[in-house]
């Protein structure tokens, strides 16, 4: 580990850059968000472009090598391709990704990967059109799906398409999602609802355990094939016999990966927050709108990794950050 690396009190090296580019949506996911919305930031207090890759260059010179552009939604932003451009252009940076709904996908999958981003993650909770409507409040599933396909040819691979299963609303889809990676290279995750934002509502009556899911894909399927870890992954993945793709589960509730936990997140407002679930954010908007040097923005970088906590702590309380998922981006 080089001597300029991001190392925590834990001894956990930061390798990985989680970036919200905007607070906005074009969802209104009933986990996620409110119909009305939630307070929006106002434009001068979204980090620019030059902003974002400047703190990015920095972070990159630290042992940062894989940044994630995340939302809100961040293809309602204008000019992302061009974010991805700049980051895609910074050295160092050797994985660069990008969570998005899919609506606005289609549109977008071939510029993305020619300015150089490498794959995308797809939040997908169901597979019906009508559902669909119900769950994220706008009618756009053939939308998501026709931005599947285009990220597949585009290269944006692999393709990953994260699931968040809450009973009663979603969960007797499991085994569909499951069916997706027998024909597609797909790989298909399922998310442990959290108590996070409007998740509060359905962290309750709602959670379905990863070992629930897996046992129901079992039943229908056939046992799965456990694949190897991949280090600072929060999936377990396995695989269903004879499938394309893969499957994997993401258990931040019943069991959470703090212990090998690589990342930190820059809010669209510029705060540097070094744990999803539980507060604490640094602002390193201020210094970059003053043209701070190199080494303020490696400090400021360094005070928030040293305030990440060895862990969250669900099963005891509830979380401490004061904004929802909307606003950190996942
Ligand atoms: P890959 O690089 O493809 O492995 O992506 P990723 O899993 O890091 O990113 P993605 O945006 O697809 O994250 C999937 C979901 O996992 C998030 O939306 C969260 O629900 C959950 N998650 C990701 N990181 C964390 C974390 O640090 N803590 C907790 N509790 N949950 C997380
Ligand atoms: N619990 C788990 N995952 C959530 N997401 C949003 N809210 C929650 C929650 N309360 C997921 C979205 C998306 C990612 C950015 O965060 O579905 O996959
Ligand atoms: Fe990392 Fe905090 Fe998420 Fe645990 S809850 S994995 S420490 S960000």
């Amino acid at each position: 580990m080089s001597p300029a690396a991001l190392v925590d009190r834990f001894g956990r090296q930061i390798t990985y850059l989680r970036v919200s580019v905007t607070d906005r949506c074009n969802l209104r996911c009933l986990y996620c968000m409110p119909e009305e919305g939630v307070a929006l930031q106002p434009h001068e207090a979204i980090l620019r472009y030059e902003e974002i890759a400047r703190l990015v260059s920095v972070a990159a010179r630290l042992g940062v090598s894989k940044v994630r552009i995340t939302g809100g939604e961040p293809l309602v932003r204008p000019g992302v391709v061009e974010l991805v451009r700049r980051l895609a252009s910074i050295p160092g940076i050797s994985d660069l990704a990008m969570t998005t709904n899919g609506v606005l996908l289609a549109q977008n999958a071939r510029d993305l990967a020619e300015a150089g981003l490498q794959r995308v993650n797809v939040s997908l909770d169901t597979l019906r059109p009508d559902r669909f409507a119900r769950l994220a409040r706008r009618d756009h599933l053939a939308q998501v799906l026709a931005g599947l396909d285009a990220a597949e040819q585009a290269g944006l691979t692999p393709v990953k398409v994260n699931m968040v299963v809450i009973r009663g609303l979603n969960d007797d889809e499991v085994v569909s999602f499951a069916r997706l990676t027998l024909a597609r290279g797909w790989h298909v995750r399922y998310i442990e609802v959290m108590p996070l934002g409007e998740g509060e509502h359905w962290s309750e009556g709602g959670f379905v355990s990863a070992l629930e899911i897996k046992e129901r894909v079992e039943e229908q399927l056939g046992p799965l094939a456990a694949l190897p870890h991949r280090s600072g992954s929060p999936a377990r993945d396995w695989r269903l016999p004879g499938a394309t793709g893969t499957l994997g589960f993401i258990t931040p509730v019943t069991e959470h990966f703090c212990g090998e936990c690589n990342r930190l997140r820059l809010t669209a407002d510029g705060r540097l927050i070094s744990c999803l679930l539980r507060g604490g954010e640094v602002d390193v908007r201020q210094a970059l709108r003053d043209n701070a040097d190199d080494e303020v923005l490696q400090n400021i970088l360094r005070d928030s990794v040293s305030l990440k906590p060895s862990g969250h702590h669900l099963e005891e309380c509830r979380p401490t950050v004061s904004r929802g998922m909307s606003g950190i981006g996942g």
